[in-house]
């Protein structure tokens, strides 16, 4: 990538910023923003490289992106088996998404730094108390409490060391083994032994499970071929809080170019992606891999002035288009994009994020996501994809490795009712470990049509 012109890591301070928050205290924050300054990267200029280089194939059509975690991380979640487990279903998902799709899946969390979010209002009244909105556990707290919910740049440092002890447990299960392959497949098979939809899934667990004996006696195991026990991981979030941003972003220097180091890859929100917005600003300066989400509100002419922007040298791997339309809407909304994006020879990863267009109130009070909302928008960006004859390329979830009752439905149905029971999230609703994998499955039917479809030539 060529150095951007007329950009430096705090140029967007001169652009329009929405949904950033207010700090009381400018010596406090200048304060924090110098200490992350002097702190370590978190990830290396060649791993973003690396991940960009992934993306690129995925670009052209070889390979599908999973990319998935919390809506929101949290200091009070924070918690190795929470780490762990949202990291086994991520590769428990992915076993299922490689075999079916006959291509390598790229990894990235939505972890170790996902913790500022944009709010559709600055304030949060309850009864007759209003108080600032909750931004994250990077900007203020969730608590409903005057102190609490003050804005606190301190909380950035924290953010900074939790992302740092999530990245490092990340690499160590990446690296060390907890990543073997037939393992992985065990868990599937122990969730398959409780699921109600197992039947539906068997098929392809056994000619999963087939392949790996088939491998194992042909002598290629872990102990012959060492990459059965590891695997390749990114992380991910929304660059949101710029200031934080601002202060991990460091010259790479091997290349000259710069890179935000918090994460492999960052994105930018729905509501940020503005022309002329001081996140497309910062985003245009960064080497990394860039996502920028793309909801109903996205006029083609604006996608194009923005990928010129962000992506002037159409470098493959650099931008993913993540579109978030709704189960009703993608089918009318995505392809005027996908097609402005194609005439003008645009190399983008298309992913599809059915979770953001698909927030409910449900009945019980509680927001919630149901279960076939989120498959109907999945199912609606493949058939456009087919359409059109693009790449559906990846999808972009939010979930967590733990049994919460936050989306409603799934094969062991949850109720309404059921909601309250363990609803534990900062922010949106996640799926659960078993609704996860259980949209894995119903994927790789998905991508087992788009394998075949693919002419022998191209596999
Ligand atoms: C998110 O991904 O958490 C988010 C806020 O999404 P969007 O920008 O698409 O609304
Ligand atoms: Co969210």
């Amino acid at each position: 990538m060529t150095v951007a012109s007329n950009w430096t890591p705090e140029s967007w301070q001169a652009h329009e910023a929405r949904h950033l928050p207010r700090y009381e205290d400018p010596a406090a924050l200048a304060e924090a923003e110098k200490t992350l300054a002097s702190y370590p990267p978190l990830v290396f200029a060649g791993e973003a490289r690396a991940l960009k280089a992934d993306l690129a194939d995925v670009a052209n059509g070889h390979g599908f992106l999973l990319q998935g975690g919390d809506c929101a991380e949290s200091f009070a979640e924070f918690h190795p088996n929470n780490i762990r487990d949202t990291f086994r279903v991520l590769l428990q998902m992915a076993v299922v998404l490689t075999f079916a799709s006959k291509r390598p899946v790229v990894k990235v969390g939505r972890m170790a730094g996902q913790f500022a979010k944009p709010r559709s209002s600055d304030t949060e009244t309850q009864g007759s108390v209003t108080l600032p909105s909750y931004f994250g556990d990077n900007v203020n707290g969730i608590e409903f409490d005057p102190d609490t919910r003050r804005n606190d740049p301190q909380r950035m440092v924290r953010a900074y060391s939790q992302a740092a002890a999530t990245l490092n447990l990340l690499r160590a299960f990446a690296g060390g083994g907890y990543a073997n392959l037939r393992q992985v497949h065990r868990w599937t098979l122990d969730f398959m032994g409780r699921s109600p939809w197992a039947d539906k899934f068997r098929d392809v667990a056994d000619r999963i499970g087939e392949s790996l004996d088939f491998m194992e006696a042909c002598g290629v195991n872990p102990e012959t071929l060492p990459q059965l026990e590891r695997t390749t991981f990114y992380t991910s979030h929304e660059a949101l809080l710029l200031p934080y941003e601002q202060a991990l972003t460091r010259q790479d220097s091997l290349t000259g170019d710069w890179y935000d180091t918090s994460a492999h890859m960052v994105w930018i929100g729905d509501r940020t992606r503005f022309p002329g917005s001081a996140h497309i600003e910062f985003a245009r300066g960064i080497g990394n891999p860039l996502g920028m989400k793309c909801g109903p509100s996205l006029e083609p002419d604006d996608l194009l002035r923005l990928l010129d922007t962000l992506n002037p040298a159409r470098e493959a791997g650099r931008m993913t288009l993540i579109s978030r339309f709704g189960h009703d809407k993608v089918e009318t909304g995505l392809p005027r994009l996908v097609r402005a994006v194609a005439r003008e020879g645009h190399p983008v990863v298309w992913s599809c994020d059915p979770m953001h267009g698909n927030v409910v109130k449900s009945d019980s009070g509680y927001k919630t996501r149901p279960f076939d909302r989120i498959l109907s928008e999945v199912k609606g960006f493949f058939a456009v994809h087919r359409a059109e004859g693009t790449h559906a390329g990846g999808i972009h979830i939010e979930m967590t490795g733990q049994d919460v009752t936050e989306c409603v439905g799934g094969a062991v149905a949850i109720t309404d009712e059921a909601l309250g029971d363990r609803y534990h999230t900062h922010c949106d609703p996640r799926l659960n470990a078993a609704q996860s994998i259980e949209l894995a499955f119903l994927l790789a039917e998905m991508l087992n049509l788009e394998a075949q479809a693919r002419p022998a030539a191209a596999a």
